[in-house]
């Protein structure tokens, strides 16, 4: 019914029902086509925010073949008559939104589902509803602006998905951008002898007719670009930490010797990260290892990162302090990729200060020294391109750096990173966010300490 009919005349009533597409007496109007993210306008959708996928998958990594049914559940954050879904790659066999055969378009990443008139009524602000996209296909490897490759990446004997920033789309349907947190349910069917890796915990495992399904389950919320599935041939180990951690890793036995030593650290590193920067925000921890070729960068996929071969302790850290950084405080949009950079870089030069004796001062110098950090500011990359280069790295590591000297004492540092991390657990924040926060709990203006280090173009005297 329209609340407004009174006022409006027959042709302009027309025309609003017209407008909205609407056919079930509600006014909703299509989802966003993206968030206007700085980096990537069309990523992600507009119009909902999913609560939960549920992922069930069938792998056939000698087949080249993967065969899924994603299940999500989304609140509408707006009357909606339409929305979109991001996807690349794969072929879209049908969908239904509540139960009832939703009508389906394709044009490049972007799939547009219309619920059938009966159930719009169902897709208003503030409702929850389930939407159901049966595919299959052949899934792809994305190309980054970077470069870089990701998405789904064949390996010896399997396949691993990388999605940062874009890749996630290759191997499922969703609202792909950061901002966009939700639970997850994976379950994956592959051939035996192969292994099914994801995020979370592994729930349960079954094997039938020479096939095996494994459900690995994600509680907290989790951005769509740090998940992840490995499917290959892997030695796998579980345990749990005196901290209650329950750690789950796989390695390519090509990698697995080389990788032992620094493996056994995960245990030790967690508990480091956690006295600095607060306690470890979820259950469960672990590794993917890959054998070295078989994929493309190290990413800190939520609980369990990805390694494309033995790393090294440094990198360890690193992955591991994007736990904190970048999964459970996740940033707002693209541009503030630096809060996670930035952080794990930081986290490296205090684990070599703490364990190796190299003073955070030494580190903060080498990065100040090195030319390649001053490219651009860390809080403002010159385009997608940019997005992983130094200055987001090390440039931010010394934004970090530069507020500790800013205050009068360490024990306060670590107070405020821990507030930090505290504040936004398994939430988003922005630079904006991150820099109020800082003077909010310092009580200090900092604007200049921002304008040199953060967005400032030039290199601003080390010292003052
Ligand atoms: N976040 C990953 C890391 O910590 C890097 C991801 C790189 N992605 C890319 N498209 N270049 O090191
Ligand atoms: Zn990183």
């Amino acid at each position: 019914m329209n609340l407004r009919a009174p006022a409006a005349t027959p042709f302009l009533l027309a025309l609003a029902l017209l407008g909205a597409g609407c056919s079930g007496g509600v006014e909703g109007t299509p989802g966003a086509v993206g968030l206007r993210d700085p980096y990537f306008p069309g990523l992600g959708n507009g119009g909902y925010d999913v609560t939960h996928y549920g992922l069930e998958l069938d792998v056939d990594p000698a087949a080249d073949r993967l065969r899924g049914t994603a299940t999500i559940t989304a609140r509408a954050t707006q009357d909606l008559s339409a929305f979109h879904l991001d996807l690349a790659g794969l072929d879209v066999e049908g969908a239904t939104v509540e139960g009832s055969p939703a009508a389906v378009n394709r044009a490049g990443k972007e799939l547009t589902l219309r619920p059938a008139a009966r159930v719009e009524g169902r897709l208003r602000k503030g409702r929850t509803f389930t939407t159901v996209v049966r595919y299959s296909g052949s899934p792809q490897a994305v190309t980054d602006a970077d470069g870089s490759k990701e998405g789904w990446l064949r390996t010896a004997d399997g396949a691993v998905a990388l999605g940062e920033p874009t890749g996630s789309m290759a191997w499922f349907p969703g609202n792909h951008h950061p901002s966009d947190k939700a639970a997850y349910d994976i379950e994956v069917t592959v051939p035996d002898p192969l292994t099914a890796v994801s995020n979370g915990e592994l729930v349960s495992r079954r094997t039938e007719n020479g096939r095996t399904t494994y459900r690995w389950r994600t509680v907290e919320p989790m951005a769509s670009h740090v998940a992840t599935l490995a499917v290959g041939r892997f030695s796998t180990r579980q345990s749990v930490t005196p901290d209650g951690i329950r750690l789950f890793t796989a390695v390519d036995p090509e990698s697995d010797a080389a990788s032992k030593d620094v493996l056994d650290e995960i245990p030790a590193v967690l508990k480091w990260a956690a006295e600095k920067f607060g306690p470890y925000p979820f259950t469960s921890a672990g590794a993917i290892v890959e054998r070295t070729g078989d994929s493309t960068y190290a990413l800190e996929t939520q609980n369990r990162p990805v390694f494309p071969g033995p790393p090294d302790t440094a990198l360890l850290v690193h992955e591991l302090a994007h736990q904190w950084f970048g999964n459970s405080v996740t940033p707002a949009t693209w541009r503030d990729l630096w809060l996670n950079e930035g952080f794990a870089t930081y986290a490296e030069w205090l684990w070599a200060a703490d364990q190796d004796d190299v003073p955070v001062g030494e580190s903060f110098d080498a990065a100040y020294e090195d030319e390649a950090n001053w490219a651009f500011p860390p809080a403002d990359p010159p385009g997608a391109a940019h997005l992983f280069d130094p200055p987001v790295y090390g440039r931010g590591a010394m934004v970090v750096h530069r507020i500790r000297l800013a205050m009068d004492d360490d024990a306060g540092f670590f107070a405020l990173v821990r507030g930090w991390t505290k504040a936004h657990r398994h939430g988003n924040a922005s630079t904006e966010d991150f820099t109020a926060y800082v003077e909010e709990e310092t009580g200090r203006d900092l604007t200049e300490l921002w304008d040199a280090w953060l967005y400032g173009k030039s290199r601003p005297p080390r010292e003052g």
